[in-house]
């Protein structure tokens, strides 16, 4: 159970110093996981790019770059973040379907390992940005390998007829133009089949496509150094994730011994266990159809349950009253898909009593937004058995108009 990381006594402390809705991270329980995959693919010497989209907060982003992890971004924001954080411009990879000559600018310009790109359009004016800038732009292309991942459509990108990626037909004749232009140079290929994906097969099924077509690609005389297999690697029911020995296994039987640097680029895996949003409780309805608990959190702060139908463990901390009922723990946004956690056993919560919304470490934060005028919630980060340290204030009301012209 991923509560035991989470001593009531410092979330308590932490609700009173600094207030709720606040997301709450275990510095202990993001090593696990970044240590259990360094574990996992040992004998294999991949470099690991964290996906920072699933949390880019600059704390959690510092302790991978300090374990040597590289990571991966999606747009200029993301890079920004990543060079603040500590990531080493040789170990990230920049990933996304729509980066713009202003962002492939200035991946190039900071030096980064590669670029994934995603379309001939997207090559072409890497190569012109690479041409003005008077340099070869590293290019790995995502490929799109056809191959069904079993997860919710919306994190599902690895079969054709996805936006994302390229056909190996679309491919081959891309990379055979990059190996003859003087401002490209073929590095790598990747795919990344979607994501919360639970078992190895699709990896292996798709990590064996590629190979095949990289061996076709090398008697073209295209020669690549990186085999990307992306992320993805899923967290269990209950939150904690999944080991990753089976994915190494697969994949490392494929690309295991073949010269080439095998990259990966988890998140969610990663991120997901280690953090929880704690809030607190306002109301309490019953008598109706169904038992609400209105909490201070809603879905501008952890969107998935309403985007992605996901399920996150809740429990209340500290005792509730009476017999156990079945709760839908709401939060005060004017939508019916405002819900953290539906259907949830519990004992009656008093108005004010914490709760806690495991898993939440990933696409958590990063996905919350200022709807309904809410300000974003707080981060704070676990640094020991029995301290914590605040790493991203409370927005305030100020911070919600602070880019808008004054009316
Ligand atoms: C290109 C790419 N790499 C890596 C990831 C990370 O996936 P996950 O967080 O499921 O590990 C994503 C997620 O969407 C992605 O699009």
């Amino acid at each position: 159970m991923l509560s035991k990381y989470f001593k009531p006594a410092l979330l308590k402390s932490i609700a009173d110093k600094i207030g709720t809705p606040t997301y709450v991270y275990s510095e202990a329980v993001f090593l696990k996981q970044v240590r259990a995959y360094k574990k996992a693919f040992a004998g294999l010497d991949p470099l690991f790019c964290y996906a920072m989209k699933a949390n880019s907060t600059g704390a959690l982003c510092a302790l991978a770059a300090k374990e040597g992890w590289g990571a991966d971004v999606v747009s200029g924001g993301e890079l920004h973040r990543a060079l603040r954080a500590g990531f080493k411009p040789g170990k990230i990879i920049f990933s996304g379907v729509g980066k713009t000559p202003e962002e492939l600018a200035l991946a190039l310009k900071a030096g980064i390992l590669f670029i994934n790109a995603e379309s001939f359009e997207e090559v072409l004016e890497l190569e012109r940005v690479a041409a003005k800038l008077n340099l070869r732009a590293p290019v790995s292309l995502r490929i799109n390998p056809d191959v069904d991942p079993h997860t919710h459509k919306y994190i599902s990108t690895g079969l054709l007829g996805s936006k994302f990626g390229v056909s190996f037909d679309e491919a081959l004749k891309i990379y055979i133009y990059a190996a003859e232009s003087r401002h490209l140079k073929p590095v790598g290929a990747q795919f990344h089949i979607g994501s919360q994906v639970h078992s190895a097969a699709p990896y292996a099924l798709a990590a064996g496509r590629l190979a095949a077509f990289m061996v076709k690609l090398a008697s073209r005389g295209v020669n690549l150094k990186y085999a990307d297999v992306g992320g993805g690697w899923g967290v269990k029911e209950g939150g904690e994730m999944a080991d990753p020995s089976s994915l190494a296994k697969a994949v490392g039987g494929v690309f295991g011994g073949t010269g080439l640097k095998l990259v990966l680029e988890p998140g969610r895996s990663v991120a997901a266990p280690c953090g929880l949003l704690l809030a607190s409780v306002i109301y309490r309805k019953t008598g109706g159809k169904k038992n609400f608990i209105i909490a201070d959190a809603a879905m501008n702060d952890l969107v998935r349950p309403a985007l992605y139908g996901a399920k996150h463990p809740a429990a209340l901390i500290g005792r509730g009253r009476g017999p156990a009922k079945r709760w839908d723990i709401v939060g005060p946004v004017c939508e019916s898909g405002d819900f953290l956690a539906e259907g949830v056993t519990l004992p009656e919560p008093a108005p004010g009593q914490l709760l806690a919304v495991y898993s939440a470490g990933a696409y958590g934060f990063s996905m919350s937004s200022q709807y309904n005028s809410r300000p974003r919630a707080a981060e704070a980060l676990l640094t020991g058995p029995a301290s914590w340290r605040l790493i991203r204030r409370r927005e305030t009301y100020a911070d919600l108009v602070a880019a808008e012209v004054k009316p």
